[in-house]
């Protein structure tokens, strides 16, 4: 069980995540490809291109922090990304 102080550091995170969260996970996208060159093959590098996964990785990570004190609503969207994840 997550602490309310916990809770209340995450949603602290809503507003700056709503305003940078793609510029967040584009960043991280490309920080970690130029770390680890080796792993771009495991991804599909148009998806980074077109912007369609760094915008899938925020939007995912905003609900997360917008329902953090409501985990049962994300086991839908978890079971999906879990899904993907073990197909990829
Ligand atoms: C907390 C950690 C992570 C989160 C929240 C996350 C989230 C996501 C999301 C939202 C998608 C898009 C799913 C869709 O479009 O249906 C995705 C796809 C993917 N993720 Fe993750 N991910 C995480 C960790 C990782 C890690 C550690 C790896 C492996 C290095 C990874 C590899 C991939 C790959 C290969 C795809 C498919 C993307 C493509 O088609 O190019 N993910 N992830």
């Amino acid at each position: 069980m997550l602490s309310q102080k916990t809770i209340e550091v995450v949603k602290s995170t809503v507003p700056v995540l709503k305003e940078h969260g793609v510029e967040i996970t584009t960043t991280f996208y490309n920080n970690m490809f130029a770390k680890h060159p080796e792993i771009k093959n495991m991804f599909d590098m148009g998806k980074q291109t077109s912007g369609q996964q760094p915008k899938a990785l925020a939007m995912m990570v905003l609900t997360a922090a917008q329902n953090i004190d409501n985990l049962e609503s994300l086991l839908p969207a978890v079971k999906k990304v879990g899904a993907v994840h073990v197909a990829a």
